[in-house]
Formats: structure tokens, C-alpha cells, sequence
């Protein structure tokens, strides 16, 4: 390198609120579910950034995206980074997109100055880490790390019912082989995801950088609950199978089984409930629910599950309504790589940035990558710890640090022999 790399964060910044605009929903909210129209559209604008800044594109059968640098040696495994731009209903625009904008600019930032890496950087912008159309999250990095079967993948259906072959296929991917999504074990050297922290550790503390160890584990219910619909005036209190006072009480047992776990590090949300007919003076026949429950730890996670499951069947049956829970998924946590975090530690302290080690509650694409390579993150603050709203923010100087340490970082990991 014959300087150190300069984040342009004016160019970033302006990149940023480009792809904010790209939107289902009108600002500030930002919201691009898988496929929709905003989704296509957000990923035609950033392959243009990708091709701009010189990078040579390729996309597989889910829509991951890959954007490499090519480096001196082809023989060496290339280092990754990357993140996802699809954004949950009513989200904000730093979530993901840091990672995906900000790999951009730190390539553009090591190329102005001068450096050549000697293994290629691949930008990798993952399918649908949202959990919005299909109820699980990393669809596209649990695929590459070949943690979702061809059988699984091919059974995911969204909420109108259609099935991600039929999705990919209207949005443009129908001619890639889905077999040929998964990985090799060590095809990358390492990766590095840069993101925002979504929680409030990092801006309490004053600290610009956290370093990830590991990563929280999650999983996810869907319930389906059948009771008997009827007239609200009419059908009398002890005629009643309200499917809604059912999934009711099935949200509070979430809370109570995520509040007695025994781990503070337990979190359940009901964070979709819809009934069915929907209307003032019809008795709810129909719910649906999706149920997020995470951890830290496997064990206690693993126990509040059981406890929920418990509380559906018990719950159902006290209220004669019948049901269909299906996991959609139980993940292990990830533990990232000792050495990776080291490096990424030594660039913050090269580049004399206070830096803190942590542990993602959120999850993220590393949690998939991790199975395929040595991973780790890196975080920067975010006001108030706030995310998954529009009113999720990051300086512009606080993303100019998370650029500068990540494009250091694909530096010394492009650099590395072994
Ligand atoms: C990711 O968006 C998560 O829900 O942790
Ligand atoms: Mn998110
Ligand atoms: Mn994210």
C-alpha cells in the first residue's frame, strides 16, 4: 500500500440515503422483503457500485451475490465480507446495508491507495437475511453453508403460500443450479462482517469498535391455530374457541418462559400474530403466530423452547383449539475465530481505536459463515442501541471508523500467506 487507506464517507453517506430511498415503504421507513420490487431494485443499484468500483459479479440460484477483487495469487483462498440490504417491514437503513456500502467503500479506499492484494476480496451480499417472507432468517448463508437441505429449502413457503423455487425463478435466478449453492469447506479464508451493533453497549460505553466472539442462537416457531368462528353477538362466552385468545395466551407463555429461563441472555417475541376473519364482530377463528426465541446459551434456550411447546399443546387443549406448530428453525450459536479476532483487535489498536470484544444477541450471515470458514464481526455503535426502526442511526463518523477498521482488516487478511 502506498498510503493508508481514506474512507470517502461524504460518497458513502450519499450511497447510503440512495439506497434508503429504494423502498417499499416511503421515508424514513425503509422496508424490502425478498423479491419484492424494492429487493430487485436495491440489488441492480449496488451491483452497479460494485461494478463501478471494479469488481467482477457472479450470482447463484438463491440470489447470493458475490463481488470479487481478484488478487496476485489465484491459488489462495480469497477473503470474504459482506452483509445483506433486504430490511424487515418498517426498519431503518443502516441495518445490513453498513456491511454491504461499507465493503464497497473500504475496497474503493484500498485501491486509491494502491494496495494489491495478494488473495482476492469477495464481497458476498447474502439473500433474504430477514426472516420476513420465508419465517427463518439467512436463507441465502444457511444455504451456502449447506445448513438448510435442498428438501428444506424447496418446502419454505411465504405467507401467500408460494415457494422460494417459484419465487427465485419470477425474480431472475431460475437458470443457476440450486445445488451448486453450497460452499466448499475453507473456499474463503476468512470472513468479516461489518455491521451496526443493534443493541446499546458500544455508544453507552463510548467505545467505536466491537469485536464479535460469538453469536447468539436463535430459533424460531410457527403456529397455526384453528378454533370455531362465529357471530360476536350471538355465539355466548362458554360456546367459544377464539383461535386470537388462544395465541394470546401463547404470547405471555413466550414471556414467561423467556423471563424464568433462569439466563438473562433469554429473549422470546411474538413478533407475528394475524387472525382470521379480522373483523369486529366476528369471533377469530383462525391465528397465526411466529415465535422468536434466542439465547445465548444452547441449554437454556433449548429448555424455554421445550416449556412453549408445553404451553401450546396445554393451552389448546383447555380451549378446544386445535393446532400445527412447526420448528422453522433451531440454530446453534457461533463462536468466531480467536485468531480473527486478534486481527481485527490489532487494527484497532494500530489504528488507535478503543475496541471492545462482545457478543452478538442479534444474528447475522456469520452465523453461517462461521461453519464455512474462520468469521468474525465487526460493530460499531448505534444510537440509543436502537434497530428494526426507522429511527435506527449511525454517525457518519462512526460508520467512517467501521469502514477504516474493516478495510484495514481485508488488508492483512489479503496479505496473509497462511
Ligand atoms: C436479525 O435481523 C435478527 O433478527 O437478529
Ligand atoms: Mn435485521
Ligand atoms: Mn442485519
Amino acid at each position: 500500500m502506498n498510503s493508508a487507506p481514506q474512507v470517502n464517507i461524504e460518497v458513502l453517506q450519499r450511497e447510503l440515503d440512495q439506497l434508503a430511498a429504494i423502498s417499499e415503504s416511503p421515508p424514513p421507513v425503509v422496508t424490502r422483503v425478498l423479491f419484492s420490487a424494492a429487493d430487485l431494485k436495491a440489488r441492480a443499484h449496488v451491483k452497479g457500485l460494485c461494478r463501478e468500483a471494479g469488481l467482477t459479479l457472479r450470482e447463484d440460484a438463491v440470489g447470493n451475490t458475490f463481488a470479487r477483487w481478484p488478487g496476485r495469487d489465484p491459488a489462495l483462498a480469497p477473503v470474504a465480507t459482506g452483509s445483506h440490504i433486504d430490511a424487515i417491514p418498517n426498519a431503518g437503513r443502516y441495518d445490513g446495508v453498513v456491511g454491504v456500502l461499507g465493503a464497497i467503500e473500504a475496497i474503493r479506499a484500498l485501491k486509491r491507495a494502491g494496495f494489491e492484494p495478494r488473495r482476492a476480496i469477495e464481497l458476498i451480499i447474502f439473500t433474504a437475511e430477514e426472516p420476513t417472507r420465508f419465517g427463518i432468517g439467512c436463507v441465502g448463508s444457511r444455504m451456502l453453508a449447506g445448513s438448510l437441505s435442498l428438501e428444506k429449502a424447496a418446502a419454505l413457503r411465504d405467507g401467500q403460500g408460494k415457494s422460494l423455487e417459484e419465487l427465485r425463478r419470477e425474480a431472475g435466478f431460475g437458470e443457476h443450479d440450486l445445488r451448486q449453492v453450497q460452499l466448499a469447506p475453507n473456499c474463503y479464508a476468512a470472513f468479516v462482517e461489518l455491521h451496526i451493533e443493534q443493541g446499546p453497549l458500544l455508544e453507552r460505553e463510548g467505545i467505536p469498535v466491537g469485536v464479535v466472539e460469538r453469536i447468539a442462537a436463535p430459533s424460531t416457531l410457527r403456529l397455526q391455530l384453528t378454533g370455531v368462528g362465529g357471530h360476536a353477538g350471538a355465539m355466548l362466552m362458554p360456546e367459544r374457541h377464539d383461535a386470537l385468545l388462544a395465541g394470546a395466551e401463547i404470547a405471555l407463555a413466550v414471556e414467561q418462559a423467556a423471563t424464568t429461563s433462569g439466563s438473562p441472555d433469554t429473549v422470546g417475541t411474538t413478533g407475528v400474530f394475524r387472525i382470521k376473519p379480522g373483523a369486529v364482530n366476528s369471533v377469530p377463528c383462525r391465528a397465526w403466530l411466529e415465535i422468536d426465541l434466542r439465547d445465548t446459551q444452547v441449554s437454556t434456550r433449548d429448555a424455554a423452547l421445550g416449556r412453549i411447546e408445553n404451553s401450546v399443546d396445554q393451552i389448546c387443549k383447555q380451549r378446544g383449539v386445535s393446532f400445527q406448530l412447526q420448528r422453522l428453525n433451531v440454530d446453534a450459536p457461533a463462536i468466531c475465530d480467536p485468531r480473527l479476532v486478534q486481527t481485527v483487535a490489532g487494527v484497532c489498536a494500530e489504528l488507535k481505536l478503543p475496541a471492545k470484544k462482545m457478543v452478538s444477541r442479534a444474528y447475522h450471515d456469520t452465523l453461517f459463515m462461521a461453519q464455512v470458514c474462520p468469521a468474525t464481526m465487526i460493530f460499531i455503535p448505534c444510537r440509543g442501541g436502537v434497530s428494526h426502526r426507522p429511527d435506527e442511526y449511525s454517525s457518519p463518523e462512526q460508520i467512517r471508523r467501521g469502514v477504516e477498521v474493516l478495510a484495514l482488516t481485508l488488508a492483512r487478511l489479503a496479505q496473509a500467506a497462511a
